[in-house]
């Protein structure tokens, strides 16, 4: 009987540990080859800036409160409220022991594209490399490149407060099996180098959707609404549709959403508030045809 019952036991002990390497083997951080990052040659710092304000890093790796050019110092330190806990944002500057100031360009890029840490580890998709993994190898390397010549921080964030299970790294490895790809988010027919530019900022660099896709309770994006707004994790109303049959925007033209991009007003000379005031100030900095680039492809996805 108790023979029977430690056999059992040690079956079942089994079947659990053949299952967690199962899960650990199909869920460990794979990151890109340091050979897929060697060949870029020297960085195009200007572009580099481009991607750097498409980005919108600033929004959270500048000192929360912090106001013209003291922006650019990406100290990190803003506290994001979340389902699942409480992120501090990192230091990104380029100092050598706080920053990223000592990191390899693989290391850089297999953040960016792989949301993995140089010490292989996975990052929180908070950090949204579920949409800047669509980045080009190119703009990393000169987003790396502009923001090597930032000032540099040896301010630390403190440590993240999420509870259990949320503080295990390791499986992050589901989330990413679960949600993570860099398929294109829709299907565009013929499009023409301007909405391709338009789709390559909104759904990489740009990460739209982290805002305005609704989420599931895994905090994946739920199938088929695009950019249909959600809730607004700030607390109050909704972050709106922006697909053109909603109701929020429907009325607006192209122009009207590059107008809104470039200056911050709507249609009626309301300004644009909450999350969108520093993501459109980021936005303000790009050339305009990107900006119209973006308001196309806002005209072109499917209405939900
Ligand atoms: C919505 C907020 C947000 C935006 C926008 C954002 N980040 Fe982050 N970033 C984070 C958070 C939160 C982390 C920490 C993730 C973790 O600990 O797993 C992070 C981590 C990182 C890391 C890894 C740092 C480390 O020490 O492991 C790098 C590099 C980084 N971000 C660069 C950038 C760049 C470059 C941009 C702009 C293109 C950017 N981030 C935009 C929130 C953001
Ligand atoms: C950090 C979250 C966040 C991100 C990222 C974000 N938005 Fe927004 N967006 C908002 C919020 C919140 C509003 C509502 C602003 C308000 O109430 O004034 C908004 C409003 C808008 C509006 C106006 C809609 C209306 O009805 O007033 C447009 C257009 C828009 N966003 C486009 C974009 C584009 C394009 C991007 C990517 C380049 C983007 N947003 C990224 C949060 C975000």
């Amino acid at each position: 009987m108790v023979r029977r019952f430690i056999r059992f036991v040690l079956c079942l002990v089994g079947i659990v540990a053949l299952g967690g390497a199962a899960f650990y083997f199909v869920t460990a951080p794979n990151p890109l080859p340091e050979s897929h990052w060697a060949n870029l040659g020297a960085p195009d710092v200007k572009n580099g800036e481009t991607v750097f304000w498409a980005g919108g890093c600033v929004g959270c790796h500048a000192a929360p409160g912090s106001e013209g050019d003291a922006k650019l110092t990406l100290s990190g330190g803003l506290a994001l409220k979340s389902p699942f806990g409480t992120f501090h944002v990192p230091n990104v500057s380029p100092d050598e022991k706080a920053g990223i100031g000592s990191w390899t360009l693989a290391e850089f890029g297999n953040a960016m594209k792989r949301g993995i840490a140089p010490g292989g580890q996975h990052l929180y998709p908070s950090f949204p490399y579920g949409s800047y993994t669509r980045m080009s190898d190119k703009d990393v390397n000169d987003l790396f490149g502009y923001i090597k010549t930032l000032p540099k921080s040896d301010k630390v964030a403190p440590p993240h407060q999420l509870p259990f299970p949320y503080d295990i790294r390791l499986a992050l490895g589901g989330w990413k099996l679960l949600y993570f790809n860099d398929a294109p988010r829709i299907v565009l027919a013929n499009a023409d180098d301007k909405l391709k530019r338009g789709r390559y900022l909104v759904e990489g660099p740009g990460h739209c959707g982290e805002c305005h896709t609704p989420r599931d309770a895994l905090g994946g994006f739920e199938p088929d609404m695009w950019l249909a707004g959600a809730p607004n994790p700030e607390g109050r109303g909704r972050i709106p549709n922006i697909t053109p049959g909603s109701k929020d925007i429907s009325s607006w033209s192209e122009a009207d959403i590059t107008n809104y991009l470039e200056t911050g007003f709507t249609p009626d000379f309301d300004t644009a508030g909450g999350s969108m005031a520093e993501v459109q100030r980021s936005l303000a900095h790009l050339p305009k045809s990107d900006l119209e680039a973006i308001a196309a492809y806002l005209k072109a996805v499917p209405s939900r």
